[in-house]
């Protein structure tokens, strides 16, 4: 039997005893006796009785154990020609000293905190502040407008925000704070302070009574140890798009999440403790939390907090040029990235001109891995690239290449297998198993290995019915695909209203919910189309209330303007359409998918169900003009 196989076989037979070994690894002030329980909603639980903290085990246990001195985090900011490194003694003085700002204002065990922040070193160090006193952190990506910010404000109650004056886009300076009064002024729940820490690029005005100096309250602050807390608390909760407008709070324990983070540094990415890892991405999304901050951490690792992106800041040789200046081992970013450099770079000049001796291997996530991408990025570097697939509800890879357990034969647009821990399965939409090769809903069976969301925050209906009531003993992930006949996975795309856009989760159900209520505005659609750069784009189709009097270009304009108010820049709603009618079956159901594969120039057949036929060829009309 092969190394995956036999590590395989052992967690789906012997879970308990699997991830009980797993859990030997970390310092827990209480070893768990229980590994696995169910809670009172009947959700499986992993070590309940545990009792640890996840920021002792990122900081403290380090610098207790002889590491000190050693690099925990570099801060790269090409935005603006800044560069700092942390070593674990400093990175645990500061935490602890934010704990105590945090502990000052009256912050304690299980209040929440949000974090809006652009990618600056004290993002993280707010995060793990919250952990360390057992608060419970809830980031907020930055490129979200004030109305997202005050959904979530909304639904978090957090009773501090923790903001920066600004973040900066390449060359562009945006001020946060005007968006942050604005998202606490329209949320029905006012944080009762708000910490800002002041950047030389645009300085922040601040109200007397609720705004803090971060600066300020820093230097007065004690340093906080930290709070023990039961392996089941949550840690964070992480906002995530789902069909509705409504997004979900992801929660996050402590200590599954721990044991998961620590295993999958070497089981995955093969990780060694005095290695350096990068995760290009932001901490504002799942792959910042897990693998910016607390994995690479947990492990013992120098990780990497880059301000930056891919190309322009300032060219498509930024990636290169940080693996070279770090000795990067392993470098984690989404293809769209890779795709960004490839347009830029398409000869991969800029490769060649740095030295990528330390790196081993390039791991990519958030939407599938095309073909094309792969190809370019295994030539131009050289390394092997793996393809893993994972959610913000998981927290880290449902299937990978498990580079640390045994190196498996890529095949291009696979994630390969399900990670030990995993029971991947393809189901009809009855729930039966399906055959190799048979397309159907990628379902984890139960239970989940630690990790993986226990429920949705103060919405545990919206869990049972999101992902667990439509195949019992299941969790279904949103995904369709299949498993080819020797178990490698092909995750196709979801099936429901998500899209991804540069790698970033957005629902269209959200987008609809703001086109509909636009005045003019009688139905609409919005559907994710194939885009050579961020994989998927958002296009809005429309129909008009009778009597409207309204030019399609003004319409548009307005409701570009209105999704990029709503949601963010980060949505890329560019393009709206007005047609006559909606593609719908009699029923009434609007045919999304028939019109994505009329759009993205795919064959289809004609549903049986049509209610109007013509209705498609509006649909091909419209999007030859
Ligand atoms: N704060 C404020 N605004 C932000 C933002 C942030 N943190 N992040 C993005 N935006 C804005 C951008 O400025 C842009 O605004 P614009 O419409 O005014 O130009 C808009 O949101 C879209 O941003 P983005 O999707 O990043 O597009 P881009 O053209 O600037 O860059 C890529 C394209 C591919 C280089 C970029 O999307 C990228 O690096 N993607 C990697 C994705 C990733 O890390 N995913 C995480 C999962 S691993
Ligand atoms: P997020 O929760 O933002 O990480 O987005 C999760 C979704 O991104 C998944 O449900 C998939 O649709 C998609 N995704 C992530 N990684 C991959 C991958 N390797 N291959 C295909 N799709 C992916």
């Amino acid at each position: 039997m092969s190394g995956y196989q036999q590590e395989y076989l052992k967690a789906q037979t012997e879970p308990e005893a699997f991830w009980r070994d797993q859990a030997e690894q970390l310092d827990w002030f209480e070893k768990p006796k229980t590994i696995l329980a169910n809670d009172e909603n009947g959700i499986e639980r992993w070590f309940p009785d545990g009792v640890m903290n996840t920021a002792w085990l990122a900081l403290d246990y380090h610098c207790e154990n002889g590491r000190g001195d050693k690099t925990a985090l570099i801060y790269d900011s090409p935005v603006t020609a800044k560069r700092q490194a942390y070593s674990y003694f400093e990175l645990r003085d500061q935490v602890a000293k934010i704990a105590g700002m945090l502990a000052g204002m009256g912050v304690e065990k299980g209040d929440r905190v949000v974090i809006y922040m652009p990618m600056v070193p004290e993002a993280a160090m707010a995060m793990l502040a919250c952990a360390r006193l057992g608060v419970i952190h809830s980031v907020v990506f930055g490129g979200f407008a004030p109305n997202e910010l005050a959904v979530r404000i909304e639904d978090a109650e957090p009773k501090v925000l923790m903001t920066a004056s600004c973040g900066i886009e390449v060359s562009k300076v945006i001020p946060y704070k005007p968006l942050v009064d604005k998202a606490i002024m329209d949320s029905r729940w006012k944080p009762e302070k708000v910490v800002v820490l002041q950047r030389p690029e645009s300085a922040a005005t601040l109200d007397q009574e609720r705004d803090v100096d971060w600066q300020t309250a820093y230097e007065a602050a004690q340093p906080h140890d930290c709070v023990p807390v039961l392996a089941t608390d949550p840690l964070y909760i992480l906002y995530t798009s789902g069909t509705t407008g409504k997004p979900k709070g992801v929660v996050r324990d402590n200590g599954g999440h721990a044991v998961a983070m620590k295993y999958s540094m070497k089981a995955v990415y093969d990780m060694p403790q005095d290695g350096v890892f990068w995760a290009a991405s932001d901490v504002g999304w799942v792959v910042g939390h897990s693998y910016i901050v607390y994995a690479p951490l947990i492990h013992g690792c120098t990780t990497i907090l880059f301000e930056g992106k891919p190309v322009r800041t300032p060219d498509p040789g930024a990636f290169w040029r940080v693996c070279q200046d770090y000795g990067v081992n392993v470098l984690f970013s989404a293809p769209t990235a890779f795709r960004a450099i490839k347009k830029e770079d398409p000869e991969g000049n800029y490769v060649n001109e740095y030295d990528l001796s330390s790196l081993k291997s390039i791991f990519m996530a958030g939407e599938r891995l095309d073909p094309p991408t792969y190809d370019w990025v295994v030539e131009k570097t050289g390394k092997p690239v793996i393809d893993h697939w994972w959610q913000t509800e998981t927290g880290w890879a449902i299937a990978c290449d498990p580079m640390g357990i045994e190196v498996m034969p890529v095949k291009a647009g696979s994630s390969t297998k399900p990670t030990p821990g995993y029971q991947v399965e393809v189901l009809d939409a009855l729930g039966n198993s399906l055959k190799a090769n048979q397309q159907g809903y990628v379902a984890l069976k139960r239970p989940l290995p630690p990790s993986c969301l226990p429920t949705v925050w103060r919405n545990h209906d919206r869990f049972e019915t999101g992902y667990l009531s439509q195949f019992p003993g299941y969790y279904v992930s949103g995904d369709g695909g299949y498993l080819d006949e020797e178990g490698y996975l092909f995750i196709m795309g979801r099936i429901d209203d998500v899209i991804n856009v540069a790698g970033h989760r957005l629902s269209t159900g959200e987008m609809e919910e703001i086109v509909g209520a636009h005045p003019a505005v009688a139905e609409c659609a919005v559907i994710g189309i194939h885009d050579e750069l961020k994989g998927q784009l958002p296009v809005g189709f429309v129909v008009l209330k009778d009597g409207v009097d309204i030019a399609s270009d003004q319409l548009a304009g307005e409701l570009v303007a209105k999704v990029r108010e709503e949601i963010g820049a980060v949505a890329c709603f560019k393009l709206a359409l007005v047609v006559d009618r909606l593609p719908k079956t009699r029923s009434g159901k609007i045919l999304r998918r028939t019109m994505r594969q009329i759009a993205d120039g795919e064959q289809y057949v004609v549903p049986s169900t049509i209610d109007d036929p013509s209705s498609l060829n509006e649909i091909e009309r419209v999007l030859q003009r």
